[in-house]
């Protein structure tokens, strides 16, 4: 198919005529029908490289043949399930995710989604501690279901009605652009002081939960400092609040370890898998310890969907372990992503208007500013580098709030040396070309 082709003509014509548009930048000029590894290959057949795994979630690449053998292996086996059947594949990837947890960590339940498994969490959260009060960072990014996006400060809430009630947001710690306006390059977790004061003040003793996400990802890939999140356990523990970590992105190898928890120095309560889990398709996680399970239990809980325990998403998950160990991709990340960190930080030296850049592993952001000192975002240049990446065939996401604007990487954990070259060179010369037109 070519652009001029009947074909696209007739595809761009029916987005308009029967598409909803669900996200205010609108769809992308081109369709892709075809994608492996770490391309996606758009109408003309140009290859393009994802140096955002899709919607962050194809962390093997696109297609990984070991991921379509058990798509294909479920098909010939069986698919879904009444909700109250479990299939082999099922069991076996809570033992295997089981293995590679700590003693707190070893029930679970599978589901679709990031928003369905953090929903399934604050009912859990709610249930044990009989309380509805949950915190969340500002900043956060949770999902658009009802208790989800009530906990989601980012954004996606004007003109939907009331969020949850005892929702609540603290400062997230944010060393680049500090919430408080209190320091600077360095966060000394006075936000989280300040945040929870607030709580304390505004709490009507119904203390049930804080979500929070270990890497603030739709917020700019905003790195908590060393020690927070032994901070925040402690302050819920002090006022009989379960911990939720949201691993949807860090999950998975991302960050140099299998989950971001590990490098934390703190176990969570609740812990919600997604995106990576699935590797592309709908699964998540929600897993805790056996006490709180067992309490939920007792209390009644119930979370009864079509597609909880369904046996074809759990063997995608299986392949997803098989494929990670097998390649070595936890360890890769790690390599690769300080690979990629000392390649962006070497351009950094070069352009003026990178005026950050961080993150772990492979999750990476770069914040775009009008000058270092001033630190003022610098939207419009983020776009013009996005859209002169897509032309020179890379795909980025820019992730953009009111007071910053980063872009975001986070390619697939087996992005080969020479992809993430030619990646690297497109930024460059993007950014070059971007400058040019401002
Ligand atoms: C950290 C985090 N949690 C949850 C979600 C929601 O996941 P889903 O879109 O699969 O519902 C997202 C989606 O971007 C996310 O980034």
């Amino acid at each position: 198919m070519t652009e001029d082709s009947g074909d696209y003509g007739r595809l761009r014509d029916a987005v308009g005529k029967h598409m909803f548009r669900y996200t205010p930048a609108g769809f992308a000029s081109y369709f892709v029908g075809r994608a492996k590894g770490t391309y996606i290959y758009d109408h003309n057949g140009r290859a393009i490289l994802d140096f955002c795994s899709g919607q962050m979630c194809a962390t093997l690449g696109h297609n990984h043949p070991v991921v379509t053998e058990a798509i294909e292996q479920s098909c010939r086996d069986v698919l879904h399930l009444f909700s109250g059947l479990l299939s082999p594949s099922v069991v076996n990837l809570a033992e295997e995710l089981g293995a590679l947890l700590p003693a707190q960590l070893q029930k679970m339940m599978f589901v679709s989604t990031g928003s369905e498994s953090n929903e399934a969490a604050l009912r859990m959260a709610k249930l044990r501690q009989g309380g509805f009060e949950v915190i969340g960072l500002s900043g956060s990014w949770h999902g658009v279901t009802m208790g989800a996006n009530s906990s989601t400060y980012n954004g996606a809430r004007a003109g939907y009605g009331p969020a949850a009630p005892g929702t609540m947001a603290i400062p997230g710690p944010n060393s680049y652009r500090c919430p408080i306006q209190h320091c600077r390059d360095k966060c000394d977790m006075t936000c989280l002081d300040v945040g929870f004061g607030m709580y304390d003040a505004q709490s009507v003793g119904a203390p049930a939960a804080v979500i929070a996400e270990p890497i603030l990802s739709s917020a700019g890939i905003i790195v908590p400092p060393e020690g927070y999140f032994v901070k925040l356990k402690q302050k819920c523990e002090e006022r009989g609040m379960l911990l939720i970590l949201d691993e949807a992105q860090t999950g998975m190898g991302r960050t140099g370890t299998t989950f971001h928890f590990e490098q934390l120095g703190i176990v969570p309560d609740i812990m919600t898998l997604s995106k990576t889990l699935g590797a592309g398709l709908p699964m998540a996680a929600v897993i805790s310890s056996d006490e709180i399970e067992a309490d939920c239990f007792a209390k009644g809980f119930l979370f009864y969907t079509s597609h909880v325990s369904d046996p074809l998403p759990a063997a995608v998950g299986l392949a997803v372990l098989r494929v990670m160990k097998e390649e070595n991709l936890t360890e890769r990340a790690g390599t690769m992503g300080t690979y990629m960190m000392d390649s962006l930080r070497a351009l950094q030296q070069r352009y003026e208007c990178i005026g950050d850049v961080r993150g772990k592993g492979l999750l990476v952001g770069l914040e775009i500013v009008q000058d270092r000192e001033g630190r003022k975002a610098d939207r419009g240049l983020a776009s013009r580098i996005q859209k002169e990446c897509l032309e020179a065939g890379l795909v980025l996401h820019a992730v953009r709030q009111e007071s910053q604007s980063a872009i975001r990487l986070a390619p697939p954990l087996n992005v080969s040396k020479d992809e993430m070259d030619t990646g690297i060179a497109i930024i460059d010369q993007a950014i070059r070309k971007a400058l040019e037109t401002a």
